[in-house]
């Protein structure tokens, strides 16, 4: 074999937000095989990831939460690296953009840049939440649409007639966060002059490092003018300061992909065979490859080697643009329960399945992925069970019979011709045709069957003078069973574990692919893989709206108990599940009488209540300021949820919920009619 890679891979770092779903899960999955596949043919493949931790909508949610904004990115990295361990992905390291490695390497980078005369500084006039104190993002601000007066539309385009404005136009305009009417304010902001770097980019995006697609679009970006870009936010912000400017902060997008270096960095300094400079000095013969999704190639291909360039690092090797997932044939919807986390998944099927199937559909293009959910259970059913596995399933048995030994191959011609296969196979893993790969070594397993078939071992297994051709024709099933399991093990990577454990071998690679094994003891066979069943994919979808429901159920009660909860209409289905009268009664619904009401201080929505549930009493936070004087609530009966887990909160521990109705807009307390005393059940 040719002289190892050094190659160096990564995804795009997943926001700290939200959990892993199953489009996040093609771009890991993708770039999990061809790390597996790199390291099969020989190569050193490192790769790495972290969560994206810094930003508005983190800080935001952490305060939703009421939790710290350090707290929520712990907590959501731990839950993401656990789904992606679920689903085989093998990071080297998966580490946080919230890192003293991220912060040096953000100022390194930044102030490199600015003694090179590329950082601007210009006065900016913003939208403002004086009330939060915080500069307003598009997507905060929120109003009536100019054009065609749809009430409740986002900062910079209305869903209802596509029009697209700046958040000054909107009529009406207040902020999505406390609902203040937001003012125009200016401050200061730092720009990176990318404009400086016109010239190469022209040639860095043209030259082979990119997809047709993706250069050609770029062309068209380049061509209409590069503009400075906008790489400071104002206090608060979640994320790490400017140097020598204080009160000013990195946009999450500056030290985003810094966290490639960063998660890098932090994995050299436990490893001897990894070098820093080696990878990332600007003359270095190893190779750097950024798996991404087509929505943040401007990131990837324009700001970031400009600022690498500029700061006298090396730039990628490549970078390698996927589609997007589509669930049967459109977007992935909530309501049809079709949008998937990776974890309600994994409650339900095997992560083989999905890897298979999407490696089987992928391009190296930057084509969308549908994900059919009747064509996947078919395929790996017709592929995976009926094909594959059949082989070996078939052979098995009399390898046992004949003393768990293989012998010599009755066919060494036809195993010849499955590893000669391997280099056309391996030059489509390269260049990420997976789907090509997988028809390759499906028509392999095609060949072998029908050649099984024809040999009909079981027949001859009948007849006592002809069992030496049995264990030949099992001996020579099992060996092309290996080859085909060795060229998938990117793909199925439990699976070809499983497998090394039956052939009683240490690995499948590449290059023991070419070498048969005979005259070799191996273990009984054990079941691979089950069939998937169409119930277990109905349960599965059940389970996913039943996931959109809790999450609106959630996000309901955040508007009535918590400060900083977004207004407006649920991206949600509103219709809830059926549930049984079983399900109904774990809610201790009580009657609470409110003896005390006082307004938190700093938070907007938020009244403190203390309730008396006949005899006990409760502290509850409530997001209903906007809606009441909190004199006026004092002495009133109400409806608590007395069995709700106590939540910690910024302001105090809240031991359940009151309820309330509300549509985004208005919000009432929910009181029973009189005669109903506190403690009584609500039933
Ligand atoms: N945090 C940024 C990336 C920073 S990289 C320096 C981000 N995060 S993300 O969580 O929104 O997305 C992570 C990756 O998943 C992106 O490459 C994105 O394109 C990809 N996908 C998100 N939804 C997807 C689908 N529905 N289908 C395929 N890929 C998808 O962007
Ligand atoms: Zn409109």
């Amino acid at each position: 074999m040719s002289t190892p890679r050094q190659i160096l891979v990564t995804s795009a770092l997943p926001y700290a937000n939200g959990p892993i779903h199953l489009g996040h899960m093609l771009e890991y999955i993708q770039t999990d095989i061809w790390t597996r596949f790199q390291q099969s043919r020989g190569h050193s493949c490192t790769y790495v990831c972290a969560d994206d931790a810094h930003g508005t909508a983190i800080m935001l949610r952490a305060e939703q939460e009421g939790i710290t904004s350090e707290q929520l990115i712990d907590r959501v990295r731990q839950e993401h690296h656990e789904d992606f361990k679920g689903f085989h992905v093998h990071f080297d390291n998966y580490y946080s953009t919230h890192s003293e490695e991220n912060r040096y390497f953000s100022e390194l980078i930044y102030t490199r840049l600015r003694e090179k005369g590329h950082i601007a500084v210009k006065e900016v006039e913003q939208m403002f939440d004086s009330e939060k104190g915080l500069f307003l993002a598009d997507r905060f601000i929120k109003g009536t649409c100019p054009k065609c007066q749809a009430e409740d539309q986002y900062g910079d385009n209305c869903e209802k007639c596509g029009a697209t404005y700046s958040p000054a136009e909107l009529i009406d305009p207040r902020s999505a966060i406390s609902g203040a009417t937001p003012v125009m304010k200016s401050s200061e902001h730092y720009f990176f002059r990318l404009q400086d770097f016109a010239e190469f980019l022209q040639d860095w995006t043209q030259t082979g490092r990119l997809q047709e697609q993706i250069a050609n679009k770029l062309k068209e970006w380049l061509g209409a003018g590069l503009q400075a870009w906008d790489i400071s936010r104002d206090a608060p912000y979640f994320g790490f300061e400017i140097p020598d400017a204080p009160g000013k902060y990195f946009y999450v997008w500056l030290d985003a992909p810094i966290g490639y270096l960063a998660s890098f960095k932090n994995l050299c300094a436990q490893r001897d065979d990894l070098d820093f400079d080696d990878y990332w000095k600007p003359d270095s013969a190893h190779e750097v490859y950024h798996f991404i999704g087509k929505d943040i190639v401007n990131f990837h291909a324009l700001f970031w080697p400009a600022m690498l360039s500029g700061a006298g690092f090396r730039t990628p090797t490549s970078v390698y643009c996927h589609g997007f997932v589509t669930v049967n044939g459109a977007k992935m919807s909530k309501s049809r329960g079709t949008f998937i986390k990776a974890r309600t998944y994994l409650d339900h099927l095997n992560p083989e399945y999905l890897r298979y199937y999407f490696a089987a559909k992928l391009t190296g293009r930057v084509d969308d992925l549908d994900l059919n959910l009747e064509d996947f259970v078919f395929r790996v059913n017709s592929d995976l069970v009926g094909k594959l596995v059949n082989i070996a399933s078939r052979c098995a048995g009399f390898i046992k019979k004949g003393g768990g030994q293989l012998g010599e191959m009755k066919n060494p011609e036809l195993y010849q011709q499955f590893a000669a296969a391997g280099e056309n196979i391996a030059a489509d893993y390269e260049r990420r045709e997976y789907g090509r790969a997988i028809r390759q070594i499906m028509d392999l397993a095609d060949e072998a069957n029908t050649w099984i078939n024809d040999q009909a071992p079981w027949v001859l297994a009948k007849d006592e003078t002809r069992q030496a051709e049995v264990q030949a024709i099992c001996t020579t099933g099992i060996n092309l069973f290996k080859v085909l399991m060795t060229y998938l093990a990117p793909v199925l990577p439990q699976m070809a574990e499983q497998v090394c454990q039956f052939l009683q071998v240490d690995q499948l690679t590449w290059e023991t692919s070419q070498t048969p094994l005979q005259n070799h003891a191996i273990a009984p066979f054990k079941p691979l893989i089950n069939r998937v069943e169409n119930t277990q994919v109905e349960a599965l979808l059940e389970a996913s709206k039943a996931d959109a429901e809790k999450e609106m159920a959630l996000k309901q009660a955040s508007v009535s108990s918590n400060p900083g909860a977004e207004p407006g209409p649920l991206q949600t289905d509103p219709i809830a599940a059926e549930i049984q009268f079983d399900d109904f009664i774990k809610v201790d619904l009580r009657i609470a009488r409110i003896v005390r009401c006082e307004a938190v201080p700093k938070a907007n929505k938020l009244l403190k209540l203390t309730l008396d549930l006949g005899g006990e009493t409760r502290t509850v936070f409530s997001g209903i300021k906007s809606a009441y004087q909190p004199e006026d609530l004092e002495g009133k009966l109400t409806v608590m949820v007395a069995n709700l887990a106590p939540r910690q909160m910024k302001f105090g521990l809240s031991e359940g919920m009151v309820l309330a109705a509300g549509d985004g807009d208005g919000i009432y307390l929910l009181e029973p009619h009189s005669g109903a005393q506190p403690g009584m059940r609500v039933v």
